[in-house]
């Protein structure tokens, strides 16, 4: 299994390229079962892009991609679908049921592995099916598989989520554009990953507006040859904003829009961290005077719980104690046991993490849990003294295009054997 060894202490200085949000492709990749032929730009390859475009494969859809342009192209020629999402890709990658609503709406059934729980939190896909039976869906679940159908075709309608879910919101657009008559949502996430999606399929001639948490669909789809550029990726951006205020003498964030990380900039601004701030890039400083902070995660506009656990890394260099409270998911502080290994000051309470600075890292052996989790890791080896081996980042590659290469380039010393 492969490892990243780094050697901490380096000062950072460079630009970096932050590639296009994978959280953006996944359903939009999803959609492009609903149309006949998409090129899609911007894409990141990381493997839960390769994963859900061996899903489109298996679905009997065909893809073409080029490395080089980070661009996919998707072609649905209408035979020999299989609608069908097995348990060996569903398994390694949850966002694989996002494929349950457009095969149920363009085909009129679907069999889609349950997914299960993950490292994370239980993470059901109750919220999902709640939406496809509004949409009049039947829905069985037997042998670990979802079974949906609706012979005559889903029917619009109008509904309310109990509560905010990213996946679900997505699952119940991509079937009610699909849908006879409109369908009206309430209650939806409005992730600008949701914002671009409905952009994507606007460009299908779908009629789709957002207000506040309300989505409401008229047209449906009408298939053609489109083009679609994927957002940038906030939460990688975000990343390496907190990176670069650890560590960079000056680094520099291209590919970018800054407007979808506003939240984020000004909790850093609060906490003293040195930026140079315009639309299509940021410029971060290492900062000597870091104050401590309170966080809680939330739903979009509020802070991501994506990246609450590199934030914890910056709130270690934090004078004084800083709180995150974690609203999202119920076990989303596997890192911390990690983090106490290499010296870090924190207690968890509930749903809290207290965190107290500034404090001196050192380096260590320590395990990846998942892909925030892993990368919260990485940021801490980088700050550490001598070395620290990362172990099972797996986790990293599913998410971060080229993690230590961008970083190698701004003079880091990280090492994969
Ligand atoms: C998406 C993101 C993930 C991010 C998360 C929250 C993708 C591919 N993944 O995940 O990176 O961390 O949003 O911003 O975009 N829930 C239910 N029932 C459901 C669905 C969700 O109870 O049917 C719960 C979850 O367990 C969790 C909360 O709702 O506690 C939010 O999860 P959700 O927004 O659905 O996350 P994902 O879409 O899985």
């Amino acid at each position: 299994m492969q490892k990243l060894l780094i050697d901490g202490k380096k000062i950072l200085s460079g630009s970096i390229n932050i590639s296009g949000s994978k959280n953006s492709t996944l359903p939009i990749l999803a959609a492009t079962i609903l149309n006949k032929h998409t090129i899609i730009k911007n894409v990141p390859f990381v493997n839960d892009i390769f994963t859900m475009l061996n899903l489109l494969k298996f679905v009997g859809l065909e893809y073409k991609l080029s490395k080089k342009k980070n661009l996919v192209e998707v072609l649905n020629h209408n035979k020999n679908i299989n609608t069908v999402a097995p348990y060996k890709l569903v398994k390694t990658m949850r966002a694989g049921v996002l494929v349950l609503g457009p095969l149920l709406a363009k085909y009129k059934k679907a069999k889609v592995s349950l997914p299960g729980g993950c490292a994370i939190g239980t993470r059901p896909v109750d919220l999902h099916l709640y939406a496809l039976k509004k949409l009049g869906a039947k829905i069985k679940i037997k042998n670990g598989y979802i079974f949906a159908s609706a012979n005559k075709g889903l029917k619009g309608t109008k509904f309310k989520f109990p509560s905010i879910s990213v996946g679900a919101t997505e699952n119940a657009i991509l079937a009610a554009v699909q849908a006879k008559g409109p369908t009206i949502i309430d209650n939806c996430a409005v992730e600008p990953e949701i914002k671009d999606l409905i952009n994507f399929l606007k460009k299908l001639g779908v009629n789709i507006k957002v207000k506040n948490r309300k989505i409401t669909i008229k047209k449906s789809i009408v298939e053609k040859k489109i083009s679609h550029e994927v957002i940038s990726d906030r939460i990688e951006l975000g990343t390496y904003l907190i990176g670069g205020a650890l560590t960079a003498k000056k680094l520099k964030l291209k590919n970018i829009n800054s407007n979808l990380i506003r939240k984020e900039i000004n909790i850093l601004k609060k906490m003293g961290v040195k930026m140079n701030i315009k639309k299509n890039y940021i410029e971060v400083f290492k900062s000597k005077n870091i104050k401590n902070i309170n966080i809680k995660t939330e739903p979009y506009p509020g802070f991501p719980t994506d990246l609450q656990a590199q934030m914890m890394i910056l709130m270690t260099q934090a004078k004084g104690l800083s709180k995150i409270r974690e609203n999202i998911f119920e076990n989303r502080f596997m890192h911390v046991p990690e983090l106490k290994r290499m010296g870090a000051k924190i207690d968890i309470r509930n749903n809290c993490a207290f965190i107290s600075g500034p404090c001196s890292l050192t380096g260590a052996e320590v395990m990846a849990t998942d892909l925030r989790a892993s990368v919260s890791l990485v940021l801490a080896g980088l700050i550490a003294e001598k070395r620290t081996n990362i172990n099972r980042i797996y986790h990293l590659d599913r998410g971060y295009q080229d993690l230590e290469k961008k970083l190698i380039k701004c003079k880091a010393s990280i090492k994969r054997v």
